[in-house]
């Protein structure tokens, strides 16, 4: 099976993370999926951003969870990466959703409650999900393993895959037993025995955050299931294209981030 590219944040190279230019340009560098980030606002509404605190990606101060809804949507959530994206607002779940639902995007929902315990988020995220007939092309992540358990209890059929950016003794095992499909990783714990260990247990298994073409070209060649890219473009051109290595860091210089 071909390894499936997600964008991470949406095309966050080129645009502010978690956001709806992030996400559009991601599709239009034909991304096969989105990945995204998910917390709540003070009055219980999932919306996109990675950290708790908006600072880093906002005009705003303070945490997401002090915001309501109305407030959070005044913030500035394009400013800080370029002035060309002035103006840009903090998405909702349920604006992704309905923008996705008439695309072939895959999904996944990345809970954030590993820091903050978001009262119901497993379950609003759900019925989002449910709502928009979407549950069928996401997968939900969390590096909570007791979000993992909540979330199964509201439908154990649901796709599910534990986060971890750390070596952990017999992860498939261990993700097994917490009833998750699959895994998501780090990129500096991938190896060799964890894929051979994710296809004996029948798990997928997904790698963030791939960004240097040498490293996507080991994960096609490795057969992951998928990659968390935040530039789908380079990935899509090396796995489409067989293009090497080197033609296409000659196309697009490549930038530690
Ligand atoms: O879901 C994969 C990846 O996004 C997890 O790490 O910190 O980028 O959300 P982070
Ligand atoms: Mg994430």
């Amino acid at each position: 099976m071909k390894t499936k590219i997600y964008a991470h944040r949406g095309a966050s190279r080129y645009a502010p993370e978690n956001t709806m230019p992030a996400f559009q340009l991601a599709y239009e560098m034909k991304a096969d999926g989105i990945e995204t980030d998910v917390q709540l606002t003070k009055d219980g509404v999932p919306v996109l951003i990675h950290d708790e605190n908006v600072r880093r990606t906002t005009n705003g101060t303070g945490f997401v969870e002090d915001y309501t809804l109305e407030e959070i949507k005044q913030l500035d959530a394009g400013s800080w990466f370029s002035s060309k994206y002035a103006g840009t607002s903090i998405v909702t779940l349920e604006e992704l959703l309905q923008w996705a639902k008439p695309k072939q995007l895959l999904l996944n929902i990345e809970l954030k409650n590993n820091v903050i315990e978001y009262k119901k988020l497993e379950q609003k995220v759900y019925q989002l999900l449910f709502t928009y007939d979407l549950l069928d092309r996401t997968v939900i992540s969390s590096f909570n393993p007791k979000s993992i358990e909540k979330f199964k209890k509201i439908d154990r059929n649901v796709n599910i895959a534990f986060l971890t950016s750390t070596k952990i003794r017999r992860l498939a095992n261990f993700t097994k037993l917490l009833g998750a499909s699959g895994i998501h990783i780090k990129y500096r714990i991938l190896s060799t025995h964890l894929v051979g260990e994710c296809q004996k247990h029948g798990l997928d298994l997904r790698v963030y955050t791939v960004n240097r073409p040498a490293q996507i070209v080991r994960c096609y060649k490795l057969g992951c299931t998928a990659i968390f890219t935040d530039v789908p473009d380079i990935a899509v051109k090396l796995l489409l294209h067989n293009q090497s290595v080197e033609k296409v860091t000659r196309k697009f210089p490549f930038r530690r981030r």
